[in-house]
């Protein structure tokens, strides 16, 4: 009787919280709405990846630009085969590095004071050695954070109690059967959401699920809602197909224009009462740039990240997947020179698409992502600046 009390008594309590939140998100966007008619946020958005990139210029002039994250791709193995994977990831390709190459440039890291450490792939958790560098990161007094598409997160429950990541970051691409199908895997939705339940059990505050929206799952988003908000998940990040690895050069892996207004139009109306974003990769917004986001868009490779690949390159971003792009090699240079000497690119960005140069957007937007260009896919001006936010802009 006395537990039937108390537990029908923590219910009530977790529906009033739920309705608190609810009421305080719907305070903060209609605030978020007042000061975007004001148009004084149109203005951040526009100068923002100017400040940025000036700041970091500035850093890096007098010595003391340091990526915030570096992120490491592990392994190109992975237990998956889903069917747009930028990575190609399935079984490797390329000599990975060892325990010890990558535990000494993590060591090097923390002398370059970097704070954050995020390991990705491939599928993280097929690599053998994987707790001995996480805890070697520990060590080494960096946080670290995980993506992982779940499968395997039940196997290792004892290690991540111990070596608790800073946040979880996991893959959901649909209902169950889209998703295992898209995935590959059957039983990949039901361990995943396990997975999260897992690591809010752990205490991991930021448990991020990415969901790629693809044409065969776009129209199951409304329920798709339902279940992220039903989860563990804190954060829902709904990923626009960037045409690389296995979605490259296919269109069935692609959005048209009016699944992408669609898409921006869910994403607006989700965030009333879920944290939600639209990816970085979708680029400049423009106007719609804090409806979608909760910052506007600056990509930050060889600014604030790099990634470490999985033979020891080093590259600004991973979206190439392409060694052409390469700042240098772990293997034969230390990680503070190519971080002292590289990116470039980057750091003096020249966006040689045509249509670019003679935009006016060009220079609070640079041409987007850089994996979207190389399939032609980077510009959304299209979508939002027909918006009627925009009017004024
Ligand atoms: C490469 S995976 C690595 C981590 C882990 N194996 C997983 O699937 O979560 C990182 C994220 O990129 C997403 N992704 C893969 N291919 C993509 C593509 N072509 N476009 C956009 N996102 C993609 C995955 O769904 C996943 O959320
Ligand atoms: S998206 Fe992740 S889980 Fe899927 S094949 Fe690629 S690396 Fe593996
Ligand atoms: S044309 Fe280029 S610079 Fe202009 S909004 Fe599109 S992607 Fe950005």
């Amino acid at each position: 009787m006395e537990r039937e009390r108390e537990r029908k008594e923590k219910e009530k309590k977790r529906e009033k919280d739920k309705k608190r939140e609810k009421n305080m998100k719907n305070v903060l966007h209609n605030a978020k709405n007042v000061i975007y008619r004001s148009g004084m946020l149109n203005v951040y958005s526009e100068y923002y990846l100017r400040c940025k990139l000036l700041s970091c210029k500035l850093k890096q002039r007098f010595n003391i630009l340091v990526p915030g994250t570096v992120l490491w791709l592990s392994t190109y193995n992975c237990n998956f085969y889903c069917k747009h994977c930028e990575a190609n990831a399935g079984d490797t390709h390329v000599p990975e590095l060892s325990t010890k190459e990558i535990c000494d440039v993590i060591t090097e890291l923390r002398k370059m004071n970097v704070k954050m450490f995020s390991i990705t792939g491939g599928e993280p958790l097929v690599r053998k050695d994987i707790f001995q560098v996480i805890q070697h990161v520990i060590d080494s007094g960096m946080e670290y954070g995980i993506a992982s598409n779940g499968y395997l997160v039940t196997k290792f429950e004892e290690e991540f109690r111990k070596m608790r990541p800073y946040d979880y970051f996991t893959s959901i691409d649909g209902l169950e059967r889209t998703n295992d199908e898209i995935r590959g895997v059957k039983g990949a939705f039901r361990r995943n959401l396990e997975a999260l339940e897992f690591f809010k059990s752990i205490g991991v505050k930021h448990r991020l699920v990415n969901t790629v929206v693809l044409p065969n799952n776009i129209e199951q988003l409304p329920e798709l809602k339902k279940v992220i908000m039903n989860s563990a998940t804190t954060f829902w990040r709904l990923s626009v197909p960037i045409p690389v690895g296995r979605a490259k050069d296919n269109d069935k892996m692609s959005l048209n224009n009016e699944q992408l207004k669609y898409l921006f139009d869910f994403v607006i109306d989700t965030s009333k009462e879920f944290d939600i974003e639209l990816s970085d990769e979708a680029g400049y917004l423009g106007c719609q740039s804090l409806k979608l986001r909760s910052r506007p868009f600056f990509c930050g490779a060889g600014l604030t990240k790099c990634y470490i690949m999985p033979d020891g390159e080093v590259l600004g971003c991973s979206i190439f997947y392409d060694n052409e792009f390469s700042e240098g090699n772990i293997r034969n240079k230390s990680f503070k020179e190519i971080w002292q000497t590289g990116f470039s690119r980057f750091r003096n960005p020249q966006c040689a698409d045509e249509k670019c140069m003679s935009c006016k957007h060009i220079k609070s937007c640079q041409g987007g992502c850089w994996g979207m260009r190389s399939g032609n896919k980077h510009c959304y001006k299209d979508i939002w600046e027909k918006n009627i936010d925009c009017a004024n802009s």
